[in-house]
């Protein structure tokens, strides 16, 4: 028997997982660390935490796996994309990394637009300058901290950052780079145009690999730390979202799934690069070669849902530490009493600004129609469903681009029954989900496999350990009485949007 390792740098924690060649967990573990958010609307991490969460969890799996390290083929890496990691000459971290939730950079991408175009801009990237993305990160630094960009020799994305600390090795890959807002999309390779109109040395960047292709190995100092063995190697991997398409099993035409992660994500496959003039979605590189994915992203949904927990659950939390059970679980029970429209409550999920379809790092959450008879269990209704509206609003804008969605699935924490159902009711659609619960570690190491010659490709290796199970399926009834409310959601942000520009100025 094979076995493989995929291991996942999220934003809340790393997921460590183990598993064999049929795709079953063979150990798993997970750390949590915080995000820093110095001032309203920015997000920073340390590398260093993410980087003992990688050592702790590496050791953890590997110790409880009953199986010897020199039986582990591969190791595929993903993570939280965009996020910008500076090394200074000795490969040191130079400031704290500022991640893919952080909205300081509007100016900087003012700056990008003036320099490349808008048109030109989304022909190469595919996107139009975004402030989550990593190049406006980039230029920030050169504008506010130039002592800092003066010192930097080596630019990395956080699961990249990992890859160095395993391998030794500086290379990043197709569908994180298409993240950064400096990869020539089409050409899967640096837009040599984007780096020299930004004034951007190439040397910074690391070499671009496809998924499934090996980076490095791991050395002998990070075996020494994790258990590993010296000399496995470690394949590409993908951005979180490309990595937990192949850990559904999305990777053909037509096919399409959910995640509420951090993030949400609505995510189709397409063997043809499609790009939407008005720049509401992405479109990036995937894990298989030669394709790509359209997404659409909401900035706050499973994170508006654990701010909600950890401001205002603290009960439910106490309890689910008793019961030895999730507090989302709980919190999910609760919810389930509340009939459609929460008690006619709207939440807004752009606690850290919008992407799909608002683009806009200004707007921040609402709950409208709060009244006196409302309890907490309507309040978290509401947060599940508004986010589920913002996930609708992806879905509206991709359906519209030439990339049909025949099979849609669910994965992380919108794979909870409840969730799920929600999903399959405002979207009206079937909405299915995998046995294995792991998404993008899963994914990560399927791509190892395929990079390690277990499996044939990715598309093999998804035959061969990816399930579906559990369909949700819409009522009519439901669909229409969610339809109103959404069409209310719909109508809010048009009428609030000068006035969060306003907020953001007081
Ligand atoms: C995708 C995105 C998020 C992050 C964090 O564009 O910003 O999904 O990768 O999960």
């Amino acid at each position: 028997m094979n076995y493989l390792i995929g291991i996942d740098i999220g934003t809340s924690g790393t997921k460590t997982v183990l598993f064999d060649e049929k795709g079953s967990v063979v150990s798993h573990a997970r750390i949590e660390y915080p995000m820093a958010q110095p001032q309203n609307g920015w997000a920073e991490q340390n590398p260093a935490d993410w980087w003992h969460a990688v050592v702790d969890t590496l050791k953890d799996v590997v110790n409880q796996s009953g199986i010897s390290a020199e039986q582990i083929r591969g190791i595929g890496l993903s993570g939280q994309m965009h996020g910008l990691v500076m090394l200074d000459e000795q490969d040191q971290v130079i400031r704290p990394a500022i991640i893919w939730c952080d909205q300081r950079t509007a100016q900087e991408c003012e700056e990008i637009t003036a320099k490349i175009g808008a048109a030109r801009l989304i022909e190469i990237t595919a996107n139009p300058a975004l402030t989550g993305f990593t190049a406006s990160k980039i230029l920030w630094v050169r504008n506010h901290e130039p002592e800092n960009y003066e010192r930097c020799r080596k630019i990395l994305l956080p699961k990249d950052y990992i890859r160095l600390m395993l391998t030794g090795e500086y290379a990043t890959e197709v569908s994180d780079a298409s993240g950064m807002q400096l990869l020539d999309i089409g050409g899967r390779c640096w837009s040599d145009e984007v780096l020299g109109k930004l004034g951007i040395d190439k040397s910074l960047l690391a070499p671009v690999y496809e998924s499934p292709e090996i980076s490095g190995q791991i050395s002998v100092s990070a075996a020494a730390l994790t258990g590993l063995h010296a000399g496995t190697p470690v394949v590409g991997g993908a951005g979180d979202n490309a990595a937990a398409a192949v850990g559904t099993g999305v990777v053909q035409d037509g096919q399409a799934f959910t995640t509420i992660g951090s993030s949400g994500v609505v995510y189709a496959h397409t063997s043809k690069m499609h790009i939407d003039p008005g720049g509401r979605v992405h479109t990036f590189c995937c894990a298989v070669p030669g394709c790509w994915h359209v997404m659409g992203v909401t900035q706050g949904a499973g994170l508006s849902l654990s701010w909600f927990r950890d401001q205002f659950c603290q009960s439910e939390v106490e309890s689910a530490a008793i019961m030895n059970v999730s507090p989302y679980y709980l919190m999910d029970e609760e919810a389930a009493k509340v009939p459609i429209g929460s008690n006619r409550l709207l939440f807004l999920p752009y606690l850290m600004g919008e992407r799909t379809p608002h683009l806009d790092p200004d707007c921040r959450g609402v709950f409208f129609g709060l009244s006196a008879m409302h309890q907490k269990r309507d309040l978290i209704r509401a947060v599940m469903e508004g986010v589920s509206f913002s996930l609708r609003d992806c879905l509206e804008v991709i359906s519209g681009m030439d990339t049909p969605i025949q099979i849609m699935r669910a994965c992380g924490g919108g794979a909870s029954p409840l969730w799920r159902q929600m999903l399959a009711d405002i979207y009206n659609c079937e909405v299915s989900t995998i046995v294995s619960q792991e998404g993008p570690a899963l994914g990560a190491a399927l791509i190892a496999g395929a990079g390690t010659g277990v499996y044939r490709d990715i598309r093999e290796a998804c035959s061969i350990a990816v399930q579906t199970r559990d369909e949700s399926s819409p009522t009519e009834k439901r669909h229409l009485e969610y339809d109103a409310y959404y069409q209310l959601y719909r109508a809010l942000y048009p009428s609030l949007k000068d006035h969060y520009k306003t907020l953001s100025k007081l």
